[in-house]
This record gives C-alpha cells, sequence and structure tokens, in this order.
C-alpha cells in the first residue's frame, strides 16, 4: 500500500476494516459474524468479498494465512481466491490484510451435517495441502465451509509449514490434521443404512 492509514491502535477492529475499505475504494458492509472480529463483509462493485484484518501481535496469523493460501493456488484445497495482502504502519503499530472473495454458505457447525458428496472432496484436500507442504492444524466445525458448490477448508491462520518444522514434525502435524478430518467425519450421516466412512492414516 503506498498512501498510509491513519490508525490508532487504540480503535477497533471495526473502525480499522472501514478506514482500509475507504482506502481501496470498498464498500464496508458488517463484521461478518459477531465473535469474528478479525473477518469483515465488503463489496467490490456488487461482489462481495471478505476482509481479514490484522493488528499489532495479530498480524502474524494474516500472514500465515495469505502464505497458506499462495501455496494452495489453483488447488482444488484452495477456497477462496486471495486478492491481496498488504501492510502498513502508524508508528510501531503494523496492520495486516488480506481480501478473499465471499463464499456464500454456513460453517458446519451450524449447518449440523456434512453432506455425503463433500465427504471425499474435504479429505483430498487436506491431503493435497499435505502434499504441498501445509498442516492446517485447526481443521474443525467452525472451519469449514457449506456452500452450494461443496464444502470448503478455510481459516489457514494456524498453518505448519514442512520447510520450516522440518519433515519429523510436520509428520506430526499431519496425523495431527487426519484425526481432526476423523472426527468432523462424525458430522456425516449416512444415505443409506450401513454407508460408512473411513480416513485411513497415510
Ligand atoms: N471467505 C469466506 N466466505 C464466507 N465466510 C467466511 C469467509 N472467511 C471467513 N468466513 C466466516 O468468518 C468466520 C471466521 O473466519 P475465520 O475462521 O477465518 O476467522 P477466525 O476463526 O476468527 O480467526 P482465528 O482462527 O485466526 O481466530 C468463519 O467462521 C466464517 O463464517
Ligand atoms: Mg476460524
Amino acid at each position: 500500500m503506498t498512501a498510509k492509514i491513519p490508525v490508532n491502535t487504540q480503535e477497533s477492529y471495526d473502525t480499522v476494516a472501514r478506514k482500509i475499505c475507504d482506502h481501496l475504494g470498498l464498500e464496508y458492509v458488517e463484521p461478518l459474524q459477531a465473535y469474528a472480529w478479525q473477518v469483515h463483509l465488503v463489496k467490490s462493485f456488487e461482489r462481495p468479498l471478505t476482509l481479514r484484518v490484522g493488528i499489532g501481535q495479530r498480524t502474524e496469523n494474516v500472514r500465515q494465512e495469505a502464505w497458506a493460501l499462495r501455496r494452495l493456488a489453483g488447488s482444488p484445497a484452495n477456497p477462496p481466491v486471495l486478492h491481496l495482502i498488504e501492510e502498513t504502519r502508524t508508528g510501531e503499530t503494523s496492520i495486516t490484510y488480506l481480501l478473499r472473495d465471499y463464499l456464500e454458505g454456513s460453517v458446519l457447525a451450524d449447518v449440523g451435517k456434512l453432506p455425503p458428496e463433500s465427504v471425499m472432496p474435504l479429505e483430498r484436500a487436506v491431503r493435497i495441502s499435505h502434499r504441498r507442504g501445509i498442516a492446517g492444524l485447526d481443521i474443525n466445525e467452525e472451519n469449514v465451509l457449506i456452500t452450494p458448490s461443496g464444502a470448503r477448508l478455510f481459516d489457514f491462520s494456524e498453518t505448519m509449514e514442512r520447510n520450516v518444522v522440518g519433515p519429523e514434525r510436520f509428520k506430526e502435524a499431519r496425523l495431527y490434521d487426519l484425526d481432526d478430518l476423523a472426527r468432523l467425519f462424525r458430522y456425516y450421516v449416512p444415505s443409506k443404512p450401513g454407508d460408512s466412512i473411513r480416513c485411513d492414516q497415510p
């Protein structure tokens, strides 16, 4: 970002998000969920986008997420399109943000059951991210969005990278993800009696 955003560390995420929108010429709509104070719904020429903001210590997970999304770009594991990530500073305070497409849908925790056709794509998404050197480490029912075009994994803010931690720790991280995935599959409701799913360890 070339121009500075006049932010004050005391201001809420909401105010900062509005200022970023003014700066980028986006329309601010609302915080996406009351408890997700980092994530906001915004619009660009009527196209809904999510704006994720990190201030101070919270800049790190925004950077982490942007990194993971870049690594996953072009794979079926990649959910929303990453539009941009930028950083700015006011005095000692750094601010990071990233914009992605907004996906219509609800989190699995609210939907309450996993559609049968979503099971394989979800497992595939996790395995692809592992092959690309990323373990999500936060795979749970709040971080899976059930959309009309299928289930999407999102929230890559807690990821672990194989290049950073080395193969041994990364293997543990992969197993951790697969355990989480198996827990998610409890939301699966078989379409006919006797159907079941297994999540094999690698
Ligand atoms: N691209 C998106 N499209 C639709 N909804 C989204 C999108 N990104 C986030 N959301 C919604 O915002 C909520 C919070 O997003 P996310 O899980 O990324 O942040 P968070 O859990 O607050 O972050 P953190 O885990 O770093 O504290 C999600 O549960 C989801 O409902
Ligand atoms: Mg989350």
